[in-house]
């Protein structure tokens, strides 16, 4: 008998649903959230709100692209933690009253566990144990992977995540939130050995973005005249402006060059440590050209077997809560639909 299952995501500022059958998705819904551009970041309670808004037309419409009915699914997956509280308690809710009322299993997901497994969305055949360089907007981690419900952190960010570096340099060069995929685009025109900027000397298989992001403002506070982390002479906004204007696609080429090149150290030193040359991306920031590009020659270069989820499992979705909520089914693994916590900011 087919195992069907719906998935709900609303960790942040996406509402997403997704079928899948039999360990395949067959539907993948992802609505945005339009409403945070103009505030610079994602506001939690406008986020709440339009989760609220569009989750029952998402499902609906996963559903349909699916060709199945809510009678024959099987469980109700969903992300439990982490996230903004308002917004997972939306998905939680919607997803404990489905399972409640078609008397179903009800499956928590954590958000990351479910990036690291968009890996195994499709037809491609990776081998355990992989690694997994997972970098989002709120995390940046090497994950080893030993089967798809175990798995180990062996390294992550000691301060802000990949795709908030992303994100705050943007903001820094006047790009509107999230201002990752400007970078990339903008990159793509630019040459990235232009600007040097400084690498962190991070112990172990940690990493720091927290002092890219100084050196990225006081760089543009001189005009290029400087990429140290000291504060010196700084030029007027003016001055300022016309020099990010006239440069723009130099300046993200060599941002992009220096978080990619951050995280890729890091992978390779993550491989020598472990021995494990299965290699895969993962997180909204996977979705990054240059990144990709990069990740996929290196690979190459080295002989690892390499993996990159399709773009529309990269960013938040549901197809990875569903692929994820799948394993734990087949494992028999369920929450329970009495336990309070079916929301959580943190796991
Ligand atoms: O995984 P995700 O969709 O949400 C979280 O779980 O955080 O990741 C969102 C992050 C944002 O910081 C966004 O700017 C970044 O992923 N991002 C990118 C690109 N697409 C999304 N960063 C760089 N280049 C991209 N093409
Ligand atoms: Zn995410």
């Amino acid at each position: 008998m087919s195992v069907r299952i719906l998935a709900i995501e609303s960790s942040c500022d996406e509402t997403a649903a997704a079928v899948c059958v039999d360990g395949q998705i067959v539907s993948n819904i992802i609505a945005g959230q339009k409403v945070h551009e103009q505030y610079g970041g994602v506001v939690p309670e406008l986020a709440s709100r339009a989760h609220m808004q569009q989750i029952v037309p998402v499902v609906d419409s996963a559903l349909k692209k699916a060709g199945v009915t809510i009678a024959e699914i099987n469980a109700v997956g969903y992300t439990q933690s982490p996230g903004l509280i308002g917004s997972l308690l939306v998905g939680g809710q919607f997803a404990k009253s489905l399972a409640l009322t078609q008397q179903i299993p009800l499956i928590g997901v954590h958000h990351m566990q479910a990036h690291v497994l968009a890996n195994l969305i499709g037809d491609n055949k990776i081998s355990f144990p992989f690694l997994c360089l997972t970098v989002s907007g709120g995390h940046t981690q090497i994950v080893r992977c030993d089967s798809p419900l175990a798995m180990q952190i062996i390294g992550e960010t000691i301060d802000d995540a990949a795709g908030e570096a992303f994100d705050k340099s943007a903001k820094l060069l006047g790009l509107p939130y999230p201002g990752g995929p400007l970078i990339d685009q903008h990159a793509q025109l630019g040459n990235g050995n232009r600007f040097k900027f400084p690498k962190p000397s991070i112990p172990g298989l940690d990493f720091s973005f927290s002092g890219l992001k100084t050196s990225i403002l006081y760089f543009l506070q001189q005009a290029g005249q400087s990429v140290s982390y000291k504060q010196e002479h700084q030029v007027s906004p003016t001055e300022k402006e016309k020099f990010i204007s006239e440069n723009l696609p130099d300046i993200c080429a060599s941002i992009q060059q220096r978080i990619i090149s951050i995280l890729l150290d890091k992978l390779e030193q993550a491989v020598i440590q472990t021995g494990i040359q299965t290699v895969c991306l993962a997180g909204g920031v996977s979705a990054n050209k240059g990144l990709r590009k990069e990740f996929l020659s290196i690979a190459f270069q080295k002989g690892w077997q390499a993996h990159i989820p399709a773009f529309e499992y990269c960013t938040d979705n549901a197809g990875m809560i569903a692929i994820t909520a799948y394993y734990k089914y087949i494992a028999n693994q369920r929450s329970n639909i009495s336990d309070p916590s079916t929301a959580r900011a943190n796991w």
